[in-house]
């Protein structure tokens, strides 16, 4: 059995990843070690009823060393810290990582196995030990349209997001939650006696969210009742680094030759942990939309397409329905009036699980499985 050192195991993403872990039994398959940045010594968790272990120290390379994979999501200042120093430790074990740090490196693999599983096998019998978890962005785009992609279909792809406050991070999201409290409870008694008209209400509402204790630390401008439409940091180019991930990362993921052209707008709104997204689809030639659907439905279990009608998309291509799922659904599918190869979709995904965990805990069993 392949000893398996995990770290960072207790934050947002590890927990969903731990979770699945045992939805899946991952657990029997392995030895696993758990791994803490500030708790070594204490005990470590108990899965699937093993006996009780002793948490070993994430900074103790020798530790580490002992380990055959190793799967972090412990974040990128830990990645930058550990991983030169183990590699120059001669440690030739397999590094699994859901922070972004090391994704565009020539000598690591970003890993999204329905899409490029066999791009994943010739790079472990090349020797690549390096394999990165997606961005989330990225990945679910990738799920949804991955039929499109595999066929070569695709010039060009413009992209507008809605992404979630689990995308930054866990601070955020209760920031997001704690924000959308404070507007509520400013007007809650307004809205029970209906005493004031809906402009005063809103008026007291707008009044909260530009005041000097609205909370904004994690997120610097109000997010709930309203949405920010810069992610990541600036590149020299206008676009925001979320924005340039998305050709960038496509392209490496898919190891095309000639880039597919892919841009567009990144937009933070008030939902959860879905992040969705609109795409305007520049294919390469004119194919009819029942064939489009087949082709996408066809091409993984998780992907289902949608009918284009206002009941299906109301039940089933939002947030709330698809939240804390592993479906991929993509509706909203039309031949846009710009011409008969310009396609429409909107699809929405988990960005914690397909966005993040999923494809960590499936590439640890590729691993194992060797
Ligand atoms: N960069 C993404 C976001 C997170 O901010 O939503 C996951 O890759």
């Amino acid at each position: 059995m392949k000893i398996v050192g995990l770290v960072g195991w207790r934050g947002m993403v590890g927990s969903v990843l731990l979770k699945r872990m045992q939805e899946e039994n991952d657990f029997l398959k392995i030895k696993p070690v758990f791994f803490s940045t500030s708790q070594s010594g204490q005990n470590s968790p108990i899965i699937n009823n093993s006996a009780s272990n002793i948490l070993e120290d994430a900074y103790n390379i020798d530790a580490l060393k002992d380990m055959d994979i190793i799967i972090t999501c412990q974040g990128g200042i830990y990645t930058k810290e550990i991983y030169p120093k183990l590699r120059k430790n001669a440690w030739k074990g397999y590094w699994i990582d859901a922070a972004s740090n090391l994704r565009m490196n020539s000598d690591s693999v970003i890993i999204l196995d329905p899409i490029n599983y066999h791009f994943i096998q010739s790079s472990i019998k090349k020797g690549i030990k390096t394999f990165i978890g997606g961005n989330c962005t990225i990945s679910l785009m990738l799920m949804s349209l991955g039929g499109l992609f595999e066929k070569e279909l695709i010039e060009w792809i413009s992209i507008s997001t809605y992404q979630a406050a689990s995308g930054a991070g866990a601070r955020h999201m209760i920031e997001l939650l704690n924000q959308m409290g404070m507007l509520y409870n400013i007007v809650s008694k307004d809205l029970l006696e209906d005493s004031l008209s809906i402009l005063n209400i809103e008026h007291k509402v707008t009044q909260m969210s530009r005041s000097l204790n609205f909370p904004v630390e994690n997120f610097s401008v109000p997010l709930a009742g309203s949405l920010i439409p810069w992610i990541d940091i600036e590149m020299s180019n206008g676009q925001s680094r979320e924005e340039w991930k998305g050709q960038a990362e496509t392209n490496k993921i898919l190891g095309t030759k000639n880039n597919i052209l892919i841009d567009g707008i990144c937009v933070r709104i008030a939902s959860l942990r879905c992040h969705s997204q609109s795409f305007v689809v520049k294919l390469k030639k004119d194919l009819s939309l029942e064939n489009i659907e087949e082709i996408i439905e066809n091409h993984n279990q998780w992907v289902n397409v949608v009918p284009n009608n206002i009941r299906d998309t109301l039940l089933k291509l939002t947030p709330s329905a698809v939240t804390n799922t592993l479906d991929i659904p993509i509706g909203r599918l039309r031949k846009l009036n710009m011409g008969k190869k310009y396609l429409s979709a909107f699809t929405v995904g988990d960005q914690l699980l397909w966005g993040a965990a999923e494809p960590l805990r499936r590439m640890l069993n590729i691993l194992i499985n060797l």
